[in-house]
């Protein structure tokens, strides 16, 4: 991750011309496109009142799963947990959902406003155990800014 990425996806994210929905598709197509080893980067939100998660913005091929029940997968998880959930071998998960049999690894990081979770980004991978810290770091600095526009 360079600084430079880093500071393009604050740039479209404080991008005050466009609606909060285009910025967030800016930064997937942006993350997916230059960064190698993230194959699927999408965003899902609480859908309204109910305990699921709805699919948002996304780039990187169609999913079924549009709608995640909390406690289901690694998405699901995270909305209950509040912690971020680096998966290096999604094989080895009891609790996952597949979206596609090339995804080998994902990381899930969610998203607080005044201290609420509200969603996640989401980012799946075609390479095994991809993510360290450094990717955390960086994904928490992108919600956080998230959590600044909705
Ligand atoms: N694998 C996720 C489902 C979402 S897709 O990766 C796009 C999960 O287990 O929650």
């Amino acid at each position: 991750m360079t600084e430079a990425l880093h500071n393009q996806t604050l740039e479209i994210l404080r991008d005050n011309q466009k609606p909060a929905e285009a910025r967030l598709q800016g930064v997937c197509d942006l993350l997916q496109s230059e960064i190698p080893h993230y194959d699927w980067v999408g965003f899902y939100f609480r859908n309204g009142q109910k305990p699921e998660l709805k699919l948002g913005p996304y780039a990187g091929d169609p999913t079924d799963h549009t709608i995640i029940p909390f406690g289901k997968g690694i998405c699901g998880q995270v909305a209950l947990s509040n912690s971020n959930f680096v998966v290096p071998d999604v094989s080895a998960q009891d609790n996952y959902i597949a979206c596609s049999i090339h995804v080998k690894a994902e990381i899930v990081v969610p998203i607080f406003v005044r201290g609420e979770n509200i969603g996640q980004i989401d980012i799946d991978s075609h390479t095994p155990d991809p993510f360290g810290p450094e990717d955390e770091k960086f994904l928490e600095s992108i919600c956080a800014e998230v959590a600044r526009i909705l």
